[in-house]
């Protein structure tokens, strides 16, 4: 079952609120929210108050995604600001280890997510600690990318190693996602689809989302 979780950061941020309940109506499986530190990487998005304010009016899993330098430091405010999921990257300054402990003691999802230049090996060691794993499919920082379709490797070779473990992951995907890269993600065993563009530069986000849907289904 292919899931997909548009991400805000294509959204109109001047009526974010109202975004956020039309993907929602429009079939959304989660909400990927985009944290950038303006260090980790070189753009500057949201923090924990804009998740805390979205949190009342969204029954949507908030799938936080934190591109930033010390994630194990903004674990506590995101989790009291309503995150579900929270991902943090292995390329981070914060202990990997630590980080997923802490985001299981506040009772919400562990991922773990590899940048394009970082090969599969640096997440390998933590599959059995997260429930999901995000493979960037553009350099994290900006949406509206295109897909880099060699990162496919990295998902089939992660598919496989969940599978060998019996891990039931899921396997997220983030970066040029649209109804032309879909199929050959879910392809390659990604169940977990972020889209930016795709959905919120769109004008009917319910067929967006549809779309994208019936590509990855094949
Ligand atoms: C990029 C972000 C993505 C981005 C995806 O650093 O992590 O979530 O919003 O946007 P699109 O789908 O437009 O590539
Ligand atoms: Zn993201």
């Amino acid at each position: 079952m292919i899931k997909l979780s548009p991400s805000i950061l294509s959204a109109d941020f001047a009526k974010l609120a109202e975004e956020v309940r039309c993907v929602e109506q429009a079939g959304a499986d989660m909400l990927h929210i985009d944290v950038m530190d303006g260090h980790f990487v070189p753009n500057i998005t949201i923090g924990p108050a804009v998740v805390g304010a979205l949190r009342p009016g969204s029954g949507l899993l908030f799938d936080v995604h934190l591109m930033i330098t010390h994630p194990l430091d903004y674990i506590d405010a995101f989790a009291d600001a309503g995150a579900d999921l929270i991902t943090f990257h292995v390329e981070s300054a914060s202990d990997p280890v630590r980080t997923i402990e802490k985001i299981r003691c506040r009772g919400i999802l562990p991922a773990i997510s590899l940048s394009p230049d970082t090969p599969v090996e640096a997440v390998v060691p933590y599959l059995p600690l997260v429930r999901m794993v995000l493979v960037m499919t553009v350099y994290p920082g900006f949406g509206g990318q295109k897909f880099i379709e060699p990162m496919l490797e990295k998902v089939s070779a992660l598919r496989a190693c969940s599978d060998a473990q019996g891990l039931a992951l899921d396997i997220q995907v983030d970066g040029g996602i649209d109804c032309a890269t879909a199929p050959a993600a879910a392809a390659a065993g990604a169940n977990v689809l972020v889209a930016g563009s795709a959905v919120f530069g769109k004008a009917d986000r319910a067929e967006a989302l549809r779309r994208i849907r019936e590509a990855a289904a094949g």
